[in-house]
């Protein structure tokens, strides 16, 4: 068998590598000339500033489309979700249980509505106005400091017997419990034409419960978010912004029995009849009082 290819030696590999990096009878370097070298780089940089260029305008065209103070990809909330405090969760949503007689049982459940209630403080809500029409307070302009639009105060006191000032067990005490509703922002969402929303808390099994209907004491008076909470703009335009809020004060809960309640929010423009979202205009908790 023949060699099928002659070996070259390492002192001639080494002569052809430097002939290929230098060849000073073509004056090409790395098998090009110089001229040619300089032409490759001056396509190179055309091209890519002309790619950054095109990337540019692209980014430029998409951001001139966004207004700063609507988000653009809202989902597609067309009702509002309801959020109930003290928010304790078990295996199969909200569940709320505690004894009377033993106060380390409900501590969280106090401490809790403290704490939210914090957020509703004359402090916190130092930048908002007072606001005592009730209709929707729409704002064309950015009348506000910083270029925006005012906000409503709403603050603790507004919510009577259910703030945690005038009993700061918030009814735990006496089995009388207080539960605050929020309901969900969504950016320009009006909830109805004319009146305000209303929370309406009810036993869940009405049968159940010898159709003894849920006795409540709701704060601010009828349960009522005001319109001039309406609309909200977005986080940029009104930073300032906190929900308005429903308490809830049920005081004919039987003793040591777990009953379910659902709190909904009676609107026009508000649903609760979603079976993919059951917190969807209403919220829905079971309770235990034990003594
Ligand atoms: C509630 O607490 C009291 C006092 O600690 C206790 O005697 C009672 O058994 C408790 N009730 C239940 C149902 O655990
Ligand atoms: C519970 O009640 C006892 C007696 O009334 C009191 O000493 C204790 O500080 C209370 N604990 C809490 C967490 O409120
Ligand atoms: C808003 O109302 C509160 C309490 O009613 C009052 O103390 C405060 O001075 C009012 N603020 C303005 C700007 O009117
Ligand atoms: C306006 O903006 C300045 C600086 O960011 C801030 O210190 C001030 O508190 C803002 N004023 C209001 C009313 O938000
Ligand atoms: C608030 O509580 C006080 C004392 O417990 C009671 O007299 C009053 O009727 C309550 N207010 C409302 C609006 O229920
Ligand atoms: C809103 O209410 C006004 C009068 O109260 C009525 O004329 C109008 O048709 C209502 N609009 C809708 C969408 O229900
Ligand atoms: C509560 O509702 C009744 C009847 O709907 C109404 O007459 C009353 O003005 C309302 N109260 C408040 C404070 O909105």
């Amino acid at each position: 068998m023949a060699a099928l290819q002659e070996k070259k030696t390492c002192g001639q590999r080494m002569e052809e590598f430097q002939r290929y990096c230098w060849n000073p009878d073509t004056g090409q370097m790395l098998g090009r000339t110089l001229s040619r070298w300089v032409w490759i780089s001056l396509y190179y940089v055309a091209f890519y500033v002309v790619m950054t260029g095109l990337f540019a305008l692209c980014i430029f065209v998409l951001m001139s489309t966004i207004d700063p103070y609507t988000p653009d990809y809202q989902d597609q909330l067309k009702s509002p979700g309801v959020t109930l405090r003290p928010d304790v969760y078990g295996e199969k949503g909200l569940e709320i249980s505690y004894n009377v007689s033993d106060n380390r049982t409900w501590a969280d459940l106090t401490h809790t509505l403290h704490t939210f209630l914090a957020g509703y403080s004359p402090a916190a809500q130092e930048d908002s106005i007072n606001c005592t029409f009730q209709h929707y307070f729409f704002q064309e302009g950015f009348a506000a400091p910083n270029h925006t639009k005012f906000s409503c105060k709403f603050t603790a006191d507004m919510l009577q017997n259910c703030s945690g000032l005038v009993d700061p067990h918030f009814g735990f005490e006496e089995g009388k419990p207080c539960f605050i509703i929020k309901m969900n922002r969504i950016v320009k969402f009006l909830p109805s034409n004319g009146s305000a929303p209303r929370v309406d808390c009810a036993f869940l099994d009405t049968h159940l419960q010898d159709a003894r209907p849920l006795q409540v004491e709701y704060f601010p008076h009828n349960g009522t978010f005001s319109l001039h909470y309406f609309p909200y703009y977005g986080r940029k335009a009104q930073p300032h912004y906190t929900n308005p809020l429903v308490a809830v004060k049920l005081l004919n809960i039987p003793r040591n029995k777990e009953v379910a309640i659902v709190c909904k929010i009676i609107a026009e423009h508000v649903t609760f009849d979603n079976p993919h979202d059951p917190y969807e205009g209403k919220v829905e908790f079971k309770l235990k009082i034990q003594k």
